[in-house]
Formats: C-alpha cells, structure tokens, sequence
C-alpha cells in the first residue's frame, strides 16, 4: 500500500480538474497517505517543483476551471533519461505512487514512470473526450456547454442578417465536441475528422435544400480536426450566395467553472485512483464504462480503438435538413 503520492495534471488542462486534484488530495489524507502536489506535470517531477499537501490545500478548488497544480507538455520526461531522473526524484521524496490526470500523451509517461519502478494510476482529463479505453473525459461536458453558448450567441447575429456561420470547436483528432454540439445547437453540417466528407454534398447540398424551403440563417459546425474553415467558408458564400462568417472558438472552450457532471465524474475518478494505489495496484487506468467507474491496464487501454458514435452522427443529419 502507497503511503505517499504524488499528483499531477499533464498536458491541455480541463474544467474538472481541480475536482479531481482534490478528491485524491482528500482520499489519500483520510486513508493516512501523505499527498505531493506536483507542479507544471511531468516537469514539476523532474525539476523538484512539488509541496506538501493538506486537507485545505484544495479548498475552494471544486467550482474552478484551469489546474491549481499548473500544466505542461514535458519533452523532457519524453526521453528514457528524462523517466528515470523522474523516478529517481519520486524515491528520493518516498514518493510510492503517482495520480496522473491527463490525456493518452500523459498516460505513455504514467506507463513508463511504472517501468521505471514507481507505480502510476491515469485520470482522464481533457475536454476532448479522445481517449479511445473511456466513454468520458474530465472537461468535455462543460466544453460542449461553452460551445453550446457560444453558438447560441453566433446563431443571434447570423439570424439577425440571414447569415451562415461556419463554427470551428475544438477536437483535433476526435469529432465528438463536433457532433454532440452540432445536435443541440441544430447545425445543417457537422464535419468531423472520423467521417471523410465532401463539401458539395455534405455542405453545399444541403444549405441549398434548406434554402429552397424557407430557412434563411445556418450553422455549420467543423471539428478542428477538419483543417482551417476559411476554405470552407468561401465556398458556401461563393456556391450558394449566402453571406457567410467564420468563428473559431478555441480556448474559450477550455475555460470557465466545471459542469455539474464534470465535478461528479471527476471526483469519482480520483477517489477510485487512491484507492487503485491502497490496494497496490499500478499501471491502471481509471475509466468510464456504460455508466461505471472501471480501471484498465495503461498498456492495453493505449491499445484500444475508440468508435465514433456514426448512429449519432447519422441522426444529426436526419432531423436538421
Ligand atoms: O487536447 C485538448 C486541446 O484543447 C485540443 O482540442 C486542441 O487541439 C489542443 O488541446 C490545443 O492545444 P494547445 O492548448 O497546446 O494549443
């Protein structure tokens, strides 16, 4: 069994962290397990930038967005040299098991500060909701509701001048802020990096049969994952006369106070990661599955594929024509 730990938050932060931050700060303290609070990620290991945790380090954490422990992306930590000089620092505080709350990228670097001797449990924190071994990512709820707002705010104005709007929302290499967005906000198109698309059928095509029955203001939703809207957003002004704008939301979408969901979820996620590390588990990987809180393998859950929800994708289409 752990007696201390070490947390950090790695890579994009989330809204939720925090939450998840103090739900193993609380865990641990209450199960007698001193709490290392690591700063800026994997760096905050390799620099010696850490502190004592206690029970008030993480009061009035809960409802913040951003990371009280700070992140980074370490190149650093991404050499064999840069693990070991980590795993080495973690024996010398008597450091025994690591929380890591971040994405696939984050989870490498838990997978191998476990070969390196230190045993590591992964949190998934990013609003992206790409990590393929869980049905949810800390952040993502409280995105699509930044996003939601955002476009009801876009729709507004392009309503008011008879306008398409073309929306770029945040997702490099997963559509699902795209898609689920894209439904509550009735987008005509939704484009996502998992569904190969063409603009004349998928786009032009669609905004001239809505044209033809009446509707006289648009919003097209695109994954950031799509590549850049600006040729997107020429093509419709050009192809169907419509005046069109383009609007990227970009890091607002990363910001702001926690959903409701967002806090629940990321409570529960870091509660089960303290406990992975009292039972003497390591290499894990907190998940969720179907609605439970499950822990994978770090190795095999890398390894999964994630499916993109095509019903969804199909269904969006069907009921915004
Ligand atoms: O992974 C989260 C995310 O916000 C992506 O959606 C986006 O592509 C990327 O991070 C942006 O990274 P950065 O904040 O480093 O520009």
């Amino acid at each position: 069994m752990a007696k201390t730990i070490a947390v950090l938050t790695s890579g994009g932060d989330a809204p939720g962290m925090n939450a998840a931050v103090r739900a193993v700060t609380r865990a641990a303290l209450s199960r007698g397990i001193k709490v290392i609070g690591v700063r800026r990620g994997y760096n905050g290991l390799l620099n010696g930038d850490v502190f004592e945790m206690n029970l008030r380090s993480v009061s009035d954490i809960l409802h913040k967005g951003g990371t009280v422990l700070y992140t980074a992306r370490s190149p650093e930590f991404n050499t064999p040299e840069g693990v070991q000089k980590a795993a080495d620092n973690c024996r010398k505080l008597g450091v025994d098991g690591v929380v890591v709350i971040g994405g696939d990228g984050s989870f490498r670097g838990a997978r191998d500060l476990t070969g390196a001797g230190i045993p590591c449990i992964g949190v998934p924190g990013t609003i992206d909701n790409d990590i393929s071994s869980s049905d949810y990512t800390i952040g993502f709820d409280t995105a699509m509701n930044t996003a939601m707002e955002m476009i009801d705010r876009i729709r507004d104005t392009a309503q008011s001048h008879d306008r398409c709007s073309v929306v770029e929302v945040m997702g490099r290499r997963c559509g699902d802020i795209a898609l689920e967005v894209g439904i509550a906000i009735g987008a005509t198109s939704i484009l996502v990096p998992e569904v190969p698309y063409d603009l004349e059928r998928d786009v032009i095509d669609r905004l001239q049969t809505n044209l033809k029955t009446g509707k006289k203001h648009f919003i097209v939703v695109v994954a950031e994952g799509i590549g850049g809207i600006d040729n997107i957003v020429r093509e419709i002004e050009a192809q169907t006369g419509l005046e069109t704008r383009g609007t990227v939301l970009g890091h607002v979408q990363r910001g702001g106070s926690p959903t409701l969901r967002d806090r629940v979820i990321a409570s529960r996620m870091g509660y089960r990661a303290v406990e992975l590390l009292e039972e003497g588990k390591s290499n894990r990987v907190v998940v969720m599955k179907d609605n439970h809180i499950v822990d994978y393998d770090i190795t095999e859950a890398l390894n999964m594929k994630k499916t993109f929800n095509t019903k969804l994708y199909q269904i969006a289409h069907e009921i915004s024509i």
